[in-house]
């Protein structure tokens, strides 16, 4: 694992930012894995710059989303399709159809499930996964106690994830009881998954997932026994970590050649 502690939240952005520049700079056709929620709105902004000034191109690039809601319209406003339409797709300018979100509306979501696995099979599996973290360790919405073999599937949402999503909807009774999500065994077949995370709220989760014992009740925690782990996090939301220090130390004396160029604006 790679931890990379940054004084700001904008850092957490821009760092995390340019491993994907990097990716599709080498790959333009490269296949990404997308989180919604609040943590990789630095990261597409700060992608977004990249493409208004020439600089990146995702024309050629896939993605599929970690996850949707069930129980709410595909044109709601907070609709995961909804949200990767107008705070990725159309920011970074990527070809829509090649863009995928698991669907929650299908009359067999087993079926639907199963396919979205097919999907990301037939596209080569998915280079580089985007992950934010939940308070309660979950990555997806692979709640506490998710198999870590399992696959895209419905979930219920835990009642910690409902009311941390709440100020997402006009009133916590309007937030979806269910989700399809991308699996943890799904999550740990991408090549280079890149976890963000800022904010105090967050530190707790944090540190049981690096430092932690590897256990379902922080799923986040599978992530040590992933050969590719990039996880890019602010002051806050490091407060809890026992080796802070090391971490630090560590990435300071990383060979030149093994850095990711910053971006170049
Ligand atoms: C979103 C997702 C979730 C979020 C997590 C953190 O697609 O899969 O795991 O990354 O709930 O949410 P925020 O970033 O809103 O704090």
């Amino acid at each position: 694992m790679e931890i990379i502690i940054l004084p700001t939240s904008a850092e957490v952005g821009r760092t995390a930012a340019a491993h994907i520049a990097s990716l599709v700079s080498r790959d333009p056709s490269a296949v990404l894995g997308l989180a919604t929620g609040s943590s990789p709105l630095g990261i597409y902004a700060e992608l977004a710059r990249g493409v208004e000034l020439g600089l990146i191109d995702f024309g050629q690039a896939r993605a599929f989303a970690l996850d949707e809601y069930v129980g709410i319209p595909l044109d709601h406003e907070q609709s995961y399709a909804t949200v990767i339409r107008t705070e990725v797709v159309e920011p970074l300018r990527m070809n829509a159809s090649l863009v995928q979100v698991p669907d929650g509306r299908a009359a067999d979501i087993e079926a639907a499930c199963d396919r979205y696995e097919a999907d990301i099979v037939e596209a080569g599996g998915i280079d580089l996964q985007i992950l934010g973290i939940g308070s309660n360790g979950h990555i997806g919405f692979n709640e506490p106690t998710s198999s870590f073999a399992s696959r895209t599937r419905i979930k219920t949402l835990a009642p910690q994830t409902r009311d941390d999503n709440a100020r997402f909807f006009a009133s916590l009774d309007e937030v979806p009881s269910h989700c399809v999500t991308q699996g943890l065994g799904t999550i740990m077949a991408a090549r280079h998954v890149l976890l963000v995370a800022q904010g105090a709220k967050k530190a707790d989760a944090v540190a049981a997932a690096i430092e932690g014992p590897v256990s379902s009740l922080v799923p986040a925690s599978i992530l040590q026994h992933h050969p590719h782990a990039t996880i890019v996090i602010d002051e806050e939301a490091a407060s809890a970590l026992t080796l802070a220090d090391y971490y630090r130390y560590v990435y300071e004396h990383k060979p030149h050649w093994q850095r990711v160029p910053p971006l170049p604006y």
